[in-house]
């Protein structure tokens, strides 16, 4: 029995990466396809989620990250910088530092989830508050990058980034044994839909697989520049982490749709935390927000008829409920303590 060595190691043949390159790795990938009992019941389709959440910084961010950190400092690069609405910027913190490499990130003001910006204090990066939103960062990381190139740029304009992220694509045909009918993912700044429409067509090219799914990308109602077909200046959402008006991989994200014969679809807010909601409490698998946005999506498509029943889906969910503790509890009404009783713990359960 071999343990997983990570994402490189497992995938190697099949991306770019140098004979003699060292790879940077937290062993991310590998992640769990778990059935959706109670979503396939509803929807008359055999769902699975990908969880991503479970990679090493609760995000699939890492996929990308392994390569693009490998990718720098086997370029000889010292520091890394990135703009991001905060799992970018957790993983990037952990991978440079563990590659002895610094790291830097600009992130929106105020408007970053928690855990997140736990992860980057703890893993030790410079954190740059912008007083803007996370299109006027990138802006600002792509121009910092170009006047001193001796920082590598890690957001997924790096194309190395689609690269790694590419592989859970092939995680879930070699799960499968197939690929799916259908593949539902959040959308902000549109390298992950570029990624998996790359990970499906290159099995799919060496007859790895005979089919590629139908591609539905899902964005925030209040974000949904790629469903409206024009940039959104002052995009809003709970669903911070896809909190982006205008997704820097516009053009992959476009092949991928028209490709597959897919789609682009909104989901409200109300509708994102319904499917937060839904899935941690009935399939036990906590996600952020915006990862929900895949389920809420795959859902209104169901009730619109876009997806036919008997299918086999696939819903990634691409980040750790535990990033963001704040949405989860707000809300909770408050309850009173108990004496140390068994009794009152058997009211309180109104069993007594
Ligand atoms: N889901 C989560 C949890 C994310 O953090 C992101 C992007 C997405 C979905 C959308 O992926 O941008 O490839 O379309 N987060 C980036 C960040 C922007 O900075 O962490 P995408």
């Amino acid at each position: 029995h071999t343990p997983w060595p990570g994402l490189i190691e497992a995938y190697r043949d099949r991306l770019p990466i140098g004979p003699d390159w060292q790879t940077v790795t937290l062993h991310e990938g590998n992640t769990p396809l778990i059935r959706a009992n109670h979503i396939s019941e509803i929807t008359g389709c055999d769902v699975y989620l990908k969880v991503e959440g479970l990679n090493p910084t609760g995000s699939f961010k890492d996929r990308g990250m392994t390569m693009a950190v490998t990718d720098a400092r086997a370029r000889g690069q010292q520091a890394v910088l990135c703009a991001s609405t905060g799992n970018t910027s957790a993983s990037a913190a952990a991978y440079a530092t563990r590659a002895g490499m610094t790291c830097a990130v600009l992130v929106p003001q105020g408007k970053i989830a928690m855990g997140k910006l736990a992860q980057a204090v703890m893993h030790g990066a410079k954190i740059i508050q912008v007083e803007g939103n996370f299109d006027d960062c990138l802006e600002l990381a792509r121009k910092t990058t170009a006047e001193f190139p001796t920082i590598a740029l890690v957001n997924s304009v790096n194309p190395v980034r689609i690269e790694g992220q590419k592989t859970a694509a092939f995680e879930i045909c070699d799960a499968l044994g197939k690929a799916p009918d259908v593949h539902a993912l959040p959308v902000g700044n549109a390298g992950n839909i570029t990624a998996y429409w790359r990970g499906y067509s290159e099995y799919h090219a060496d007859g790895v697989t005979t089919s590629r799914p139908r591609m539905l990308g899902v964005q925030a109602a209040g974000a949904a520049p790629l469903v409206t077909g024009e940039p959104v200046r002052d995009p809003e959402t709970i669903a911070t982490a896809i909190r982006i008006g205008s997704p820097a991989s516009w053009n992959g994200a476009v092949s991928a749709k028209e490709e597959s014969d897919g789609a682009f679809r909104a989901a409200t807010d109300d509708e994102i935390l319904a499917a937060y909601r839904l899935v941690a409490a009935t399939e036990g698998v906590f996600v952020e927000p915006a990862s929900a946005a895949s389920i809420a999506g795959l859902l209104a498509a169901r009730e619109e008829g876009w997806l036919d029943s008997g299918l086999t889906v696939v819903c990634t969910v691409t980040g750790n409920g535990l990033k963001d503790p704040d949405t989860a509890l707000r809300g909770m009404p408050h309850v009173e303590p108990i004496p140390v009783d068994p009794v009152a713990v058997a009211a309180a359960l109104e069993l007594a």
